[in-house]
Order: structure tokens, then C-alpha cells, then sequence
């Protein structure tokens, strides 16, 4: 069972957080599952907007690239969003989207709206990936999805966190009887290490 108020993995609020910037974008799930390009409009637009942040690669000493940047943010950001608007099944159907920059790391973050029941397959799902070996994880789902249909292959936090280094955070939180707010933290460093 989900309890009223659930916090799993690497989660801290946004207040706990020294910003050098932030922005946000507040729209519905509704809308990009009429245009699903929205998805990747909304990713591109945080991505280049804060890819100014980062320097030329040649300048980019210790940092990474304007280039890096843009891409690791625009990849990320569509994982994230895109997960909203595929599972954001309650009647509230707003999803809030932010990009928190702070010193030497980024945090995407996203809250959308569901029902109790997909509230409570996350939460197991989350546990699952925050309790695994994710790259052992990540084979076993391969072999999964190639014997099976299921269009929702579950590989999207395990490639967060295989492939960008990122730590993930998630945040249940009960508003009515029929709907969970979730929110999904990942956190990337953005310097090379
Ligand atoms: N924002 C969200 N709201 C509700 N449920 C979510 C949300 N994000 C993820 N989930 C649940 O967690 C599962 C894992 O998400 P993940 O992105 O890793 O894989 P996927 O969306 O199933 O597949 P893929 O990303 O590979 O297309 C989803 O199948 C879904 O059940
Ligand atoms: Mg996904």
C-alpha cells in the first residue's frame, strides 16, 4: 500500500536546494497525448535554453559541453515528460515540469496526477529500480520485452540511470481518494567527474 505521503530514493525539496536558476512549465497531460511532438518540443526548448549555461568545448575544462548539455537535458527531460503524459490517469491531468540548475548539478523534476492503482504498480516499480543492480535490471527487462507485447518496456529511469549517471527520486502524496500526486526527481552532475 502507497501511504498518504512516500518518499523513495535520492528526493530533496526544492527548498533544501541552492538555485543559480530555474524554470518551469506548467501544462497537461491531455495536450501532448493529442500531439505527442509536444513531448519533444517542451524537452528541446530546456534543453537549448540552458545549454548557454555551458561552455564551448574547448573552454569546457572540467565541465561539460554546451553540446553534452544540451543533448544529456533534452534526452532526460523527454523521458520524464513523456512518462507524465503516458501515465498521468487521474482527473487532475496538470503536470508541472521543472529544471532546477544548481552549482555543479541539474535536477529535472516532473508532478503529474493518478488514480491509487497506478500509484501503487510505481510505487513497486520504483522500489524495484532503487533496490536492483539497474544494469542487471535493465537485461532482464530486455529479455522480458522481447517475449512479450507490452508496449511500456520499462527501460526509461534504468537508462536515466545506466547511461547518464543520474539518481532518482520519487514522491507520493495522497490529495483525495482518488488521486496520488507523484513526483519524479532525477539529478545529474554537470561536471565531468
Ligand atoms: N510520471 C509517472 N506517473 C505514473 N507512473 C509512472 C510515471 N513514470 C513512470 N511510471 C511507471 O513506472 C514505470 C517505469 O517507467 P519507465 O519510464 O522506466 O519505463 P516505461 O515508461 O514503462 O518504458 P519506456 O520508458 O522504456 O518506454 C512505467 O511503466 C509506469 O508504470
Ligand atoms: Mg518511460
Amino acid at each position: 500500500m502507497v501511504k498518504d505521503l512516500e518518499i523513495m530514493g535520492e528526493f530533496t525539496e526544492e527548498e533544501g536546494l541552492t538555485l543559480v536558476s530555474q524554470t518551469s512549465l506548467v501544462t497537461n497531460s491531455a495536450d501532448m497525448m493529442k500531439n505527442w511532438r509536444r513531448v519533444s518540443l517542451a524537452s528541446d526548448f530546456l534543453a537549448k535554453y540552458y545549454s548557454y549555461y555551458f561552455p564551448y568545448k574547448e573552454k569546457a575544462k572540467g565541465k561539460i559541453s554546451r553540446e553534452t548539455a544540451e543533448n544529456n537535458i533534452s534526452f532526460i527531460m523527454n523521458e520524464l515528460i513523456e512518462n507524465t503524459a503516458k501515465y498521468s490517469d487521474a482527473r487532475d491531468k496538470t503536470v508541472t515540469i521543472k529544471l532546477l540548475l544548481l552549482e555543479h548539478e541539474i535536477v529535472f523534476q516532473v508532478t503529474n496526477y493518478v488514480t491509487p492503482g497506478m500509484a501503487e504498480s510505481f510505487r513497486s516499480l520504483a522500489q524495484e529500480i532503487l533496490e536492483s543492480n539497474p544494469e542487471e535490471l535493465y537485461i532482464k527487462r530486455l529479455e522480458r520485452n522481447t517475449e512479450s507485447e507490452s508496449s511500456d518496456s520499462g527501460l526509461g529511469y534504468l537508462t536515466l540511470i545506466n547511461d547518464y549517471g543520474v539518481t532518482m527520486g520519487f514522491k507520493f502524496e495522497k490529495k483525495d481518494k482518488e488521486q496520488y500526486q507523484i513526483t519524479v526527481q532525477a539529478r545529474m552532475k554537470s561536471r565531468e567527474e
